[in-house]
């Protein structure tokens, strides 16, 4: 036991309670702490702050000083235990509520409704590390693209370019809605996973506004939302946990964006359209990387989740099928399809059409490509990675 705690003259009112809430704060539950008191009525306020507080009042020691030994009611405070704070818990209890990881927690709170509680699942190894990236590199849709520079296009062209940035558009809407829908039940001591889900939302925030805006800021207009496109985006949203949703939404869908988004960069008619393209896909390589691995970590934990995953994507491109009209380009939204044909041909003159389909039969070879590597990557095996790739919706995402 260490040297006695000098509580003077101290008495209830005047500071005796604070002082002995603070000793006792700093120690382990069992350990003990002695107290000099010099106080009238120091044993009657000393049981009683024991009785109040849950410790053990074991009277005097033969020096004369109060022993008190600490209850295990109380919290440990901040410090005392240090693992603590390093790393994401196996399992959180919802019982701690909004304290940080790493604060001490008085026992006795009600539940919370967290139910991703466990780490395979709710934790992502890189998440620290990719939520400092996000931080680090926020861009302006005002401030970082060249608005100035944007000229008009011939309309064939600015048509094109509408008809994508509607599309990429409600693409981000989907990729803002999916992760809001998870965070909210992630427990906070997973901590950078929740706050690098709130960096990826405000990432899509910034997408569907320069999206948006440069669909009118050449004289166009948005265009078609198809209702095949809406079913699929739709679709992302039943999973009901945060890894299926990262699974159809990260791995799968923003890691075919990322082609989808180099493509645009390559044929984008304008500097307008090429900057977007290129930041937002600096933005969505993040947000793949941060799917990747959650879901490896969640497939490393439990192997056997990979036949749930595989069945949430499957469920998914059957109800894409029997609502969308068959698979193949039938089920893509064909104005997207063309208009990326388009602006791979650089416009709509006869010769220059069948190099722009080929180019976007190209892009679509390359998705596939990636899907069935970002698949492996994360622990699919061969057999199903090719099979995954294969289903995933004609719409990209
Ligand atoms: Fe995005
Ligand atoms: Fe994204």
């Amino acid at each position: 036991m260490a040297s006695p705690v000098d509580a003077g003259e101290l008495g209830s009112t005047d500071g005796l309670y604070l002082l002995l809430e603070q000793e006792m704060l700093a120690l382990e539950p069992g350990t003990r702490a002695s107290i000099a008191s010099r106080a009238p009525r120091a044993a009657e306020e000393i049981a009683s702050f024991c009785r109040v507080q849950g410790h053990r009042f074991l009277g005097r020691d033969p020096d004369g000083n109060f022993v008190i030994e600490r209850g295990d009611g109380l919290p440990v405070a901040g410090g005392a235990r240090p693992e603590r704070l390093a790393a994401a818990p196996l399992r959180a209890d919802p019982r701690s509520g909004f304290a940080p990881r790493g604060a001490a927690v008085e026992a006795g709170g009600e539940p919370f409704p967290f139910d991703e509680c466990e780490r395979p699942g709710a934790w992502a190894d890189e998440a620290p590390e990719l939520y400092r990236q996000a931080t680090a590199g926020v861009w302006s849709v005002e401030r970082d693209l060249p608005w100035g520079e944007l000229r008009p296009l011939a309309p064939p062209l600015e048509r094109a370019v509408g008809q994508v940035m509607t599309f990429l558009a409600e693409n981000e809407l989907s990729a803002l809605y999916v992760p809001a829908g998870h965070l909210a039940r992630v427990h906070p001591h997973y901590t950078e996973v929740v706050l690098f889900l709130a960096a990826q939302m405000s990432d899509e925030a910034r997408h569907i506004q320069a999206f948006t805006r440069r669909a009118e800021a050449a004289g166009g207009t948005l265009g078609y939302s198809t209702a095949a496109s809406q079913s699929s985006l739709k679709s992302l949203m039943d999973p009901p946990d945060l890894a299926g949703g990262t699974f159809l939404l990260s791995v799968l869908g923003e890691g075919t964006f990322l082609d989808l988004l180099k493509f645009i960069e390559e044929h984008a008619p304008d500097p307008v359209t090429a900057a977007l393209a290129q930041r937002a896909r600096q933005d969505e390589t993040r947000h793949v990387r941060f799917g990747l691995s959650l879901v490896r970590g969640l497939l490393q934990e439990r192997p056997e989740e990979a036949q749930r995953l595989s069945r949430l994507a499957a469920a998914r491109a059957e109800k894409l099928a029997s609502a969308g009209g068959g698979g193949g380009i039938a089920g893509a939204n064909r104005y997207v399809y063309q208009s990326l044909c388009v602006l791979a041909a650089g416009g709509l003159e006869p010769a220059r059409l069948p190099q722009g389909i080929a180019k976007v039969q190209g892009l679509q070879d390359a998705m596939h490509r990636h899907r069935v590597q970002r698949l492996l990557a994360c622990g699919f095996d061969a057999h199903d990675a090719e099979s995954l790739s294969s289903g995933h919706t004609p719409n990209f995402m």
